[in-house]
């Protein structure tokens, strides 16, 4: 006993020493957010619902992906964005929790820039007795019209699962294709696609709430701690539809993250962030393009818990996050209404960036990070929560301009900002 003590003491201490600003920042204390921030302009005039059609499903919306319209000539046309909303949520959270009822379906919705609308994609051929619940999402680019696949996690009542759809620029409805298992799609998270059939998928737990007896504990044990036992994991899957043997590959490329949550790949193709949540870290890789391998490069420390990432087109990575961990559980048990969101920009840069960065943010990130080295990080939008509620993903759009942010549980699904 004393000498697993002397060997789990320091291992601790070493994991609670690496979320000190997390633990500090997000959980004991409760930072002063303003109601509402956005970097380009006022939001009660830059800033409005996604929800374009007042639907009552569009709601507690988790993540969100472009995709990418070509024409012909290989220009992009359009970004489009899927987004993936839950509004039974409070029901069936195998995060989180509760686990109480699995059956209310969640849904898929796609925004256009162009017309400004937000339509809810119909599931086609998708089995009856399936239940539905979307997290990670992402879509191949459709080139001149063509059809593009799209994969969601599902954390489905049975088992999480990844669903292969089948979209097309000209239809709102998804066709299921197929259902994709694997015994290592234990609590899988977010998607990112390396090729119209393969993909990374990070996984975010080890110890979920679907275990028996345990799962009531060990899964907070593991976020708290900030254990580094979760992973990252590339996918390749049979081309052909019909195929029996699915999964051809599953590699596991980034062990022993500690909640790897978010992941993306850059323009270039050959750098990888993941969010790590726990500890309130970016975790950039470089990735071969041949064999998906990727190498840890460097982190770059947060004032909040990342959740979704995603690099805009000019390679700066965005992410939104859970600036109060707190007022998160407290939503969970109804007793506040809404908890606090921040979404910032991070850019390469050379050498360590300025003590006072993030100046023009209402509550700069300055004050409580360090300055980064080789990044610096700028503020995009934050809410004590009145504004936006439990963001979870950034979306910067360059094309158009827009800033598309979903969250977890805001009654109005996401929103779009725009300079
Ligand atoms: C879920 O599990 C139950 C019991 O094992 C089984 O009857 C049912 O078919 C499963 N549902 C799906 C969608 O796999
Ligand atoms: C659409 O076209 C692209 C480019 O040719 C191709 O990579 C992709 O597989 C096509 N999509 C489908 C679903 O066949
Ligand atoms: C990618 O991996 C392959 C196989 O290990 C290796 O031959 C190649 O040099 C690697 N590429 C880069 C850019 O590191
Ligand atoms: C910052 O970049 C320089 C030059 O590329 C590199 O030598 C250094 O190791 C980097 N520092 C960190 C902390 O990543």
């Amino acid at each position: 006993m004393r000498l697993l003590l002397a060997t789990l003491a320091p291992l601790l201490g070493l994991f609670l020493w690496r979320s000190k600003y997390t633990l500090y920042y997000n959980m004991l204390t409760r930072m002063d957010l303003p109601d509402g921030y956005y970097s380009e302009g006022e939001v009660s005039s830059h800033c409005r619902s996604m929800n374009s059609a007042s639907d009552q499903s569009f709601k507690y919306c988790e993540d969100a992906s472009f995709w990418e319209n070509y024409d012909a000539d290989g220009k992009l046309e359009e970004r489009r964005v899927v987004v993936s909303c839950d509004s039974g949520r409070r029901e069936w959270n195998t995060v989180m929790g509760p686990l109480l009822n699995p059956l209310p379906r969640g849904s898929l919705w796609i925004h256009s820039p162009k017309s400004g609308q937000t339509t809810r994609l119909t599931l086609e051929n998708f089995p009856e007795e399936h239940t539905f619940h979307p997290l990670g999402v992402e879509v191949y680019p459709s080139y001149s019209g063509n059809a593009s696949y799209m994969y969601v996690v599902n954390h489905a009542a049975n088992k999480t699962v990844i669903e292969q759809f089948l979209i097309s620029p000209l239809s709102s409805s998804a066709k299921h294709i197929r259902t994709l298992s694997h015994p290592f799609f234990i609590a899988s998270n977010a998607i990112a696609l390396t090729s119209p059939t393969s993909f990374y998928v990070t996984n975010d737990h080890i110890f979920t709430k679907r275990l028996p007896y345990v799962g009531a504990v060990l899964p907070m044990v593991e976020t708290i701690l900030g254990l580094p036992l979760s992973f990252t994991a590339h996918v390749t899957i049979n081309p052909d539809e019909k195929a029996k043997n699915v999964v051809l590959s599953h590699t596991i490329v980034a062990p022993f993250v500690a909640y790897s949550n978010g992941i993306s790949i850059s323009p270039s193709g050959l750098e990888v962030a993941i969010a790590s949540t726990s500890i309130g870290t970016i975790y950039f890789y470089s990735r071969n393009a041949t064999t998906n391998a990727l190498t840890f490069s460097t982190s770059v420390q947060l004032p909040f818990p990342p959740d979704n990432v995603k690099y805009d087109h000019d390679g700066n990575l965005v992410t939104g996050g859970h600036p109060h961990f707190p007022s998160l559980l407290q939503l969970l048990a109804r007793k506040v209404d809404v908890a606090p969101s921040w979404v910032v920009s991070i850019s390469p840069i050379e050498g360590v960036v300025a003590p006072e960065y993030d100046a023009k943010a209402t509550l700069s990130a300055s004050t409580i990070i360090p300055p980064p080295t080789n990044h610096t990080v700028q503020t995009l939008f934050q809410s004590n929560g009145k504004t936006f509620s439990t963001s979870t993903s950034g979306l910067l759009d360059t094309l158009s301009g827009n800033l598309y942010i979903t969250g977890l549980y805001a009654e109005d699904g996401a929103m779009i900002c725009h300079p």
